[in-house]
Order: C-alpha cells, then sequence, then structure tokens
C-alpha cells in the first residue's frame, strides 16, 4: 500500500489529517516559519481554468523556497491523448509533488494510482477539498470552532457543496442544503456523510433552509464545463443569497462564496459586498492553506 501522503478528498483523509493541515495554515498565517521546500517542485496541471488555485499554490510554494511548473491541457501531450497514467510516471521523474484540476474524478484517482510523488485535488466536478480548507479557516478564524455549529448552501448542489457534505462529516458540524431537486448533490454521497456522522438536511425553501445559521454559503449557478442553459436561471433564482436570505439567519451570520462570483445570480452585490461578506478573508486563506497540504504532503 502506498504511504504517500495524496490529499484527494475528505472521504479518503481522516479528520485528524485535516485538522493537522488547518493547524499548520493557521499557524503560518501568524506568523509560525513554514518549513523549507528548498529543492522542491510543484506541477501544477491544469485541464480547467483558475485564478485563486494557481497563484495561491505558485506563491505558496514560493514562500517556501520551492518552485513551481505549469501545464495546461492545451500545451501538452494530455490534450493529443497523452493518458493521465503516463503523465504521472513522467511528471513524477521530475517533480516531487503534482496538483491536477480536471473534470472527472477518475482522472484524478488515476493520476494517483501511477504518480510516485504525493498527488493534490486542485477541483474535479466532483469535488473541491482545498476550497473547504480555507473555507473551514474562514470560518473558524470568524466564529471559532466549527463543531456544533450550523451551515447552510443555498443554490447548486455542485463539486463545493459536496466537500462541504464530506466536511460536515469530517468536522462535526450541521449542514442545511437548499438546492432545486434537479440539482442535489449524489445520493451516495449523502450516505456516506450520514455514516461517517455528518448532520446534513435537505430543505426545498431556502428561508427555511438558512434559520439560525451561523454561515450562509453558495456558488456559481455554472460551473465549468456545465452548459449556460436557459433554464438555469429559472430553476436557481428562488435559491439566490439576497438580503431577504442573510436576514432570516443568524444576526452576525457570516456569508462565504469559494469565487468567482456573479453578481445578480447566485448572490446579490448587497450580500457579498456588505458587511456580513468575508470572501476576501476566505480567498486569502487559500493561500495559507495551500501552504498547510503542501507541508503535510511534503514534510
Ligand atoms: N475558488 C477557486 O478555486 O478559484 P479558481 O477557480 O480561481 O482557482
Ligand atoms: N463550482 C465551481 C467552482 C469554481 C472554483 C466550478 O466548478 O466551476
Amino acid at each position: 500500500m502506498s504511504t504517500l501522503r495524496h490529499f484527494l478528498d475528505f472521504q479518503q483523509l481522516e479528520g485528524t489529517a485535516l485538522r493537522d493541515i488547518l493547524d499548520r495554515a493557521t499557524a503560518y498565517k501568524n506568523g509560525a516559519k513554514a518549513p523549507s521546500l528548498a529543492g522542491k517542485t510543484l506541477a501544477l496541471v491544469f485541464e480547467k481554468p483558475s485564478t485563486r488555485t494557481r497563484i495561491s499554490f505558485e506563491v505558496g510554494m514560493q514562500a517556501m523556497d520551492g518552485k513551481t511548473v505549469n501545464l495546461t491541457q492545451g500545451d501538452s501531450q494530455l490534450g493529443r491523448g497523452e493518458t493521465i497514467a503516463d503523465t504521472a510516471r513522467v511528471l513524477s521523474r521530475y517533480v516531487d509533488v503534482i496538483m491536477l484540476r480536471t473534470s472527472e474524478e477518475k482522472n484524478l484517482l488515476e493520476m494517483a494510482e501511477h504518480a510516485t510523488v504525493p498527488v493534490i485535488n486542485g477541483l474535479t466536478d466532483a469535488s473541491h477539498p482545498c476550497q473547504l480548507m480555507a473555507d473551514v479557516m474562514t470560518f473558524e478564524e470568524h466564529r471559532g470552532p466549527i463543531g456544533k455549529k450550523r451551515i447552510a448552501w443555498c443554490g447548486d448542489g455542485n463539486n463545493v457543496a459536496s466537500t462541504w457534505i464530506q466536511a460536515s462529516a469530517r468536522f462535526g458540524f450541521e449542514l442545511r442544503l437548499a438546492c432545486p431537486p434537479s440539482r442535489q448533490p449524489a445520493q451516495a454521497l449523502l450516505d456516506w456523510a450520514a455514516k461517517a456522522g455528518g448532520q446534513i438536511s435537505a430543505f426545498d425553501d431556502p428561508l427555511t433552509a438558512v434559520a439560525d445559521a451561523d454561515c450562509i454559503v453558495t456558488d456559481t449557478w455554472f460551473s465549468m464545463g456545465q452548459s449556460n442553459g436557459d433554464g438555469t436561471r429559472q430553476l436557481l433564482g428562488p435559491y439566490q443569497v439576497n438580503d431577504a436570505v442573510m436576514q432570516a439567519a443568524k444576526k452576525d451570520a457570516i456569508f462565504m462564496h469559494c469565487l468567482p462570483a456573479h453578481r445578480g445570480e447566485e448572490v446579490t452585490a448587497s450580500v457579498i459586498d456588505g458587511p456580513q461578506s468575508v470572501v476576501w478573508d476566505e480567498a486569502e486563506n487559500r493561500l495559507h492553506a495551500q501552504k498547510g497540504i503542501l507541508s503535510w504532503c511534503l514534510t
């Protein structure tokens, strides 16, 4: 069995490992010196666009004295059909850790199976665990330990929602979902989370879902690779996070969004640019969280 420390998703990572990573990230943010990654190189492989994930990994790696190399589908042999397995074998001869952003989860699993260095999930259609490390960190900075707190998700039951579901099981908070019936997260994931100790419930009405919530979260109605179908805006419109939704939560509830955001769609400008929004802290914490993940994978 591999002893490599892959960072693939919260179903494969113990709560203790996730807490270890968060502790590292928080310590680095508060001024503790991160371990040196001098002589180490991170390969960033992007089959989809990115701003935060790419830059936070690059800057994080530089801050730890390591180096990065970038590969995108269009400018590599991946775009011409070279397999993920062969790419994994080759990259492992050059670099010390690989981050992959891809569509299908099976690509990530193939990369991890054939790499001989740790592999980090930089987002798939199924999950976005690097994002959730920053999200939990941000929540705890603003509201203290997340265990037993109430988080409400309004909108598309997408990859980020799915990772919140996994996180509910791993960190012991309550998650209330308000998603249209045709955009619910996968039932198999909900079943796993219930068995793993997650406290998750689904609501038709966002105002009911957010009652007494400590935090409201949403994400784009159009994830990368999804078509901008005409019906989507009508379908998801009732799940928009607006002032009425924020007012139905706890008075001091915070608002989070992984970004990029679309004002007037999943969230109004009054909310994302308003006093309860912590999205810029959340974006900053991607950097600290990446350093925590890199240090956990490599040292
Ligand atoms: N939140 C997030 O992952 O952003 P990017 O797509 O810009 O990396
Ligand atoms: N759900 C979004 C997240 C972007 C960071 C997407 O997959 O496009």
